[in-house]
């Protein structure tokens, strides 16, 4: 049976699914689910890569074209539909119920990899303290750390990397057992400010050390060629979505945990906006530090800079080997991404739990279970091996493309013109936001936004099929890249074929949000 939790007066419907006690709560879950390891290591090397300081100008762009109004129309789904991502779908048109499957499906999958990325933070934060990685962290990295073998599939467990990762999962789970308010509330009311001052303090360190200005240089010095690069908007687009947690679910999810009244649009720029800011926070704290190292090896900074694993887990252990402080600097590093990867899992890991809740009628514990015991076991499975890097970086970048990035236009063009929902969900917001949403939202939503994103995603889907990924072989590619996001759709069909137990989706919702 579901444990009743406490909420807010009318927030706790469709039995107890849990609720936030209040807005300023509400508010710090959703940017605990948006500041991630998707902040901290990848934006600062996908913004250097697509143009650096011309990055800035698709990114904004992203953000108010698709970030935004996307961001506000899964708080309209979450809040009008009090559901979990598959019945807030069948709420809104009883066949669009496997878009939230399909959702439910890229989040299961992005938690079996995100879970090992922390895990490996969690190891270089106790690795700071003695700089355990030696002179040379690139070799200590993929050989002793990872102990890396050749591209394929190994059931080679690395304890290393396996311990941190059931602690990972441990932790991530009883928070989940606890419930909406004391476990993903609580988590984060500790965790976030804890992040923000931890971060604060590394980046003004950062720019105190020599050669600082030579990083931010080349972080924001702008090369407006790669404004006519569609691979760039692509990335920009691409980071938006990943990095305000937007698109799968997540924010749907977070919505209908709160109360009817709640300032929905008010709160959305606040955790859009500062979503952003902790964003350009990390770019500047990550390239200022690259500065002293190339200065300090007499090198440029396109020479220290790396790819996404590489920026955090090989150029930082050098930077902190050479920085006076070094290990403070470790131990803030890492730590910030153990604690915003955490507050992120959990936001990733409730869409599949809420969604189990909904349509099986289980209790917390019982799904929690449910959902948390295999997720845990294929993460350590798949990414405790010595070939789990590989298969790490295929699925995340083909979930990120052909299923973040399909299943939003899929979901816009069918809100937008199948159920012709748009404007029921404005009047839904605007009758208790401080924003109004006007026809600019549904312009965006209905036209601009599918039509950026589909042009985008012909593309990517050409590069990807002329251009094998990164040369991986292609039985791999087939099997975690396109295999695994054809498998999470064909899944979403069959579950949303499965009935509801009584009649659920089928509530008629009553103007003015209550069922
Ligand atoms: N939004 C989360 C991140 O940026 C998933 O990592």
């Amino acid at each position: 049976m579901a444990t009743p939790e406490p909420g807010p007066a009318g927030a706790a419907d469709h039995g107890a699914r849990g609720a936030f006690s209040s807005r300023t709560v509400f508010i710090l879950a959703a940017i605990g689910s948006a500041v991630g390891l998707g902040n901290i290591w990848r934006f600062p090397y996908v913004a250097y890569e697509n143009g650096g300081g011309a990055f800035v100008l698709p990114y904004l762009v992203a953000l108010l074209v698709a970030g935004l109004p996307f961001l506000l129309l899964d708080y309209a789904l979450g809040h009008r539909y009090r559901g979990s991502a598959p019945l807030s779908f069948a709420r809104a048109g009883r066949r669009s119920e496997p878009i939230g499957w399909w959702q439910v499906g890229i989040c299961f999958v992005i938690a079996v990899y995100y879970a090992a990325v922390i895990a490996w933070a969690l190891r270089y934060t106790f690795f700071s303290v003695d700089q355990a990685w030696g002179a040379d962290p690139e070799s200590f990295f993929f050989g002793s750390f990872l102990q890396v073998g050749d591209p394929g599939v190994s059931i080679d467990l690395v304890p290393g990397v396996a311990v941190p990762l059931l602690l990972v999962w441990v932790t991530v789970l009883a928070v989940m057992a606890l419930g909406v308010e004391k476990g993903i509330g609580a988590t984060a009311v500790v965790f976030i400010p804890l992040l923000i001052i931890a971060f604060l303090v590394l980046v003004v360190r950062s720019l105190f050390l020599t050669g600082a200005g030579a990083g931010l240089d080349a972080l924001f010095s702008p090369q407006w060629g790669a404004l006519t690069d569609t691979g760039v908007w692509a990335a920009a687009f691409g980071q938006i979505f990943f990095s305000l947690s937007v698109g799968f679910g997540i924010m749907i999810t977070y919505a209908s945990y709160v109360g009817r009244r709640t300032d929905m649009t008010g709160s959305g720029l606040v955790v859009g906006l500062s979503n952003c800011s902790f964003e350009l926070l990390a770019g500047i704290g990550v390239f200022a530090a690259l500065g002293f190292m190339a200065q300090a090896n007499g090198v440029g900074v396109d020479q220290v800079a790396s790819d996404g694993i590489g920026l955090a887990f090989i150029a930082f252990p050098a930077i902190i080997n050479e920085a006076p402080g070094g290990a403070v600097i470790g131990l803030l590093f890492f730590g910030s991404l153990v604690f915003a990867g955490l507050t992120s899992l959990v936001s990733v890991i409730e869409v599949v739990i809420s969604a189990v809740r909904d349509k099986f009628e289980t209790g917390r514990l019982t799904a929690t279970l449910a959902v948390g015991v295999p997720t845990a076991v294929l993460s350590l499975l798949m990414f405790s091996t010595t070939s789990g890097i590989y298969v790490l970086d295929i699925v995340d970048h083909f979930i990120n493309r052909f299923g973040i990035l399909l299943v939003a236009v899929v979901s816009m063009l069918v809100l937008a013109w199948a159920l012709r929902a748009l404007p029921g969900l404005a009047g839904h917001l605007n009758r208790t936001g401080s924003v109004p949403l006007g026809a600019w939202w549904r312009v965006m939503l209905a036209f601009v936004t599918p039509l950026v994103l589909s042009f985008i995603l012909v593309q990517e889907l050409w590069d990807a099929v002329t251009e094998p990924y990164e040369g991986y072989p292609a039985w791999m590619l087939g099997v975690f890249g396109w295999g695994v996001c054809v498998a999470v759709v064909v899944a979403a069909f069959v579950i949303a074929m499965v009935r509801w137990r009584d009649g659920t989706p089928l509530t008629p919702v009553q103007e003015g949000g209550e069922f």
